[in-house]
């Protein structure tokens, strides 16, 4: 059992607190820190907490908690971990982990030099439809894994801070695209070394200094790539959608926008309808349980399940760290309008892997490129001469 204290009593620490005490959980909220006394008070009221402060470091030093879950705007981030390792207190924190990777970084080594345990609260690696497209991943049902594409769009934040480049640490791009980044790290192979970042990032309707869509192509040394597409301008509610490829299969994941329950209403009596929907009326597209289907509930399983077990969880501060990187470098790249290179002072995963071969043998003589049953029930061979290089075809009834 944990005993949580939640530092930040906002969007996803409300939905936080729903997760952790859902569904007869074991876990318990017993402390929140809110900048604002009325926030934490409401908290305290509705989520039971024994204990509620504006200090933040009496929430995390307070002798019941054993788990601190950081809930904070981003650029808070760094400053809370610095006071749970001073207080050796475990913590898990939201995404993303930093506003850079130097930032990520140093908040990873203070957790490692504390010997404290720390979680990256990276939600949408938990949701149940990504746990299973992942295991089949991994089980080989789709092969080699050549691209994975992850998109997260919608009409933009819910908070001052996120539109303010210092606190947030940038736009669109930190905020969303640290999602689709690690989803496409999972899926490519997290210990496969992510090598330079292509991206195309504009202001193109929000009066901000910083992006509100991006586009980027990640290259990975095996040679697969990995895609994103962000955007806090989208009209339409939440788009949430990966894709797979791989030499023997496909994925497509729609996790929030159309995943089979659809309703339509004139609007009357109706409320909250999804995260981030923009109508509650005319034809909607609720989610059954967002809680759950947003990975809350099977990332804090693992999250404490692992920190109990002295095991490191799914996601950890040095999978949040490469993430940033992986930002970082994005962001360089849509200046200098060049593919970047990902900086990582400290990689953890393979060295040197080759971009697997193309070459499939047919016979002794040939490779193989393609294979098709025609319309007029012959099987077509297109194949490729081993010794002249020659691209030549078959028929066989
Ligand atoms: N799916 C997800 O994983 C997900 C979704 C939303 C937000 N987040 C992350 O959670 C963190 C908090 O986001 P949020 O949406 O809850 O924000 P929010 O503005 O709704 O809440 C932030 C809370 O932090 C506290 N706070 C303390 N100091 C503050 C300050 N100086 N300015 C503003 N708030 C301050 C307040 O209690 C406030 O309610 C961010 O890092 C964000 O990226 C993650």
């Amino acid at each position: 059992m944990q005993q949580i204290a939640m530092l930040g009593g906002g969007f996803i620490g409300r939905f936080y607190a729903e997760s952790l005490q859902g569904q007869r959980s074991r876990d318990k909220v017993v402390a929140i820190y809110a900048r604002r006394e009325e926030t934490a008070q409401q908290f305290a009221a509705d989520y039971g907490c024994t204990f509620q402060s504006t200090d933040m470091e009496a929430v995390i030093a307070h002798p019941d908690v054993t788990m601190v879950c950081i809930a904070l705007p981003n650029n808070l981030h760094a400053p809370a971990v610095e006071l749970c390792a001073k207080h050796k207190k475990n913590v898990v924190c939201t995404k993303p982990l930093g506003r850079t990777a130097a930032e990520a970084l140093h908040m990873m080594q203070l957790v490692e030099e504390a010997g404290i345990f720390g979680g990256y609260l990276e939600d949408l690696c938990y949701s149940p439809k990504f746990l299973k497209a992942l295991d089949t991943v991994k089980n080989g049902a789709l092969g080699r894994i050549l691209w994975a594409k992850s998109r997260e769009t919608h009409p933009g934040p819910h908070s001052n801070w996120f539109w303010d480049k210092e606190q947030a640490g940038g736009g669109c791009m930190l905020d969303l695209g640290c999602h689709c980044v690690e989803i496409a790290r999972n899926f490519i192979g997290k210990d496969i070394r992510p090598v330079e970042v292509m991206c195309w990032a504009a202001t193109q309707v929000k009066p901000i200094d910083a992006e509100d869509h991006a586009i980027a192509l990640v290259k990975y040394e095996n040679g697969a790539i990995g895609q994103f597409e962000v955007s806090w301008t989208f009209r339409g509610g939440m788009d949430l959608r990966d894709e797979v490829m791989g030499t023997e299969g496909t994925i497509w994941i729609n996790n929030f926008l159309r995943t089979g329950f659809e309703m339509f209403t004139t609007g009357k009596a109706s409320d909250y309808v999804a995260e981030k929907a923009e109508s509650n009326a005319g034809w909607l597209f609720p989610v059954g349980d967002e809680v759950n289907d947003l990975g809350y509930n099977h990332m804090f399983t693992d999250m404490f399940s692992a920190c109990e077990a002295g095991r490191e969880p799914a996601e950890t501060f040095y999978d949040g760290y490469v993430v940033n990187a992986i930002l970082d470098a994005a962001y360089k790249s849509a200046e200098t309008k060049q593919w970047e290179p990902v900086q990582l002072p400290v990689w953890r995963g393979q060295e040197g892997v080759e971009q697997a071969s193309n070459l499939v043998d047919y016979d002794a003589d040939h490779y193989l490129i393609k294979e098709e049953m025609t319309h007029y029930g012959k099987k077509k061979l297109i194949l490729k001469e081993k010794a002249t290089g020659q691209i030549i075809e078959r028929e066989v009834s």
